[in-house]
């Protein structure tokens, strides 16, 4: 298989964390994408994807796969992974989304810096996408803390995805403050190999 990827792409990375803790990053073959949405260079995947996003599968058994949280399914079903386990999918799906959620906002605020010049940047926007960061995060800290405590799954992993995002992409907003709980448990799980192999500072 061949996956339209970047490693600076929190949403890659999920991917990446899967293979690592599956045992099968020799399945998936890299191929460089930058993932910005107004780039229109031959590695973006549109004639697999019109939405020329990433991380987008290329695989041997039918069409291409898009976006991370179909790839990851995807993925779990053909190594019988569990990490969608039955008896707390739902569970799962929306911590998932929640993490996907908290990328999309902390990579809309790169976007914003990186493609704008600094009079058209608008500061209000960026700050209502950074509250709605926290707000998340005190929702998880409030409320995710027990499942974050149990057995390894695609919403933990998407959610230590985000977390790792906020640090390499944001380190001079510090999100931990307030969330104890979820520091800690982010500071254990990113001792994980497989976090340590797809850490971006590391590519
Ligand atoms: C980044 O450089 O932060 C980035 C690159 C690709 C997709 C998302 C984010």
């Amino acid at each position: 298989m061949q996956l339209f990827h970047n490693p600076a792409s929190p949403f890659c990375r999920k991917i990446d964390v899967l293979l690592h803790e599956t045992g099968h990053t020799g399945d998936v073959e890299a191929l460089p994408a930058s993932g910005h949405p107004t780039a229109t260079d031959a590695d973006m995947p549109f004639a697999y994807n019109p939405l020329g996003k990433i991380p987008t599968l290329l695989r041997p058994d039918g069409p291409a796969l898009y976006d991370s949280r179909v790839i990851c399914r995807y993925l779990d079903d053909l190594y019988k992974a569990g990490l969608y386990p039955e008896n707390r999918l739902w569970e799962v799906l929306t911590l998932e989304a929640t993490a996907d959620g908290v990328m999309d906002a902390a990579v809309l605020m790169v976007y914003e810096k990186r493609s704008r010049p600094a009079e058209r940047q608008d500061p209000v926007w960026v700050e209502a996408q950074w509250a709605k960061i926290l707000r998340t995060l005190d929702a998880v800290e409030a409320r995710w803390m027990s499942h974050l405590a149990g057995r390894l799954d695609m919403g933990q992993i998407a959610l230590a995805c985000a977390l790792g995002y906020l640090d390499f992409r944001h380190p001079d907003r510090d999100w931990r403050p307030g969330r104890s709980a979820l520091a800690a448990w982010f500071g254990k799980f990113e001792e994980r190999p497989s976090m340590i192999a797809t850490s971006p500072e590391r590519q």
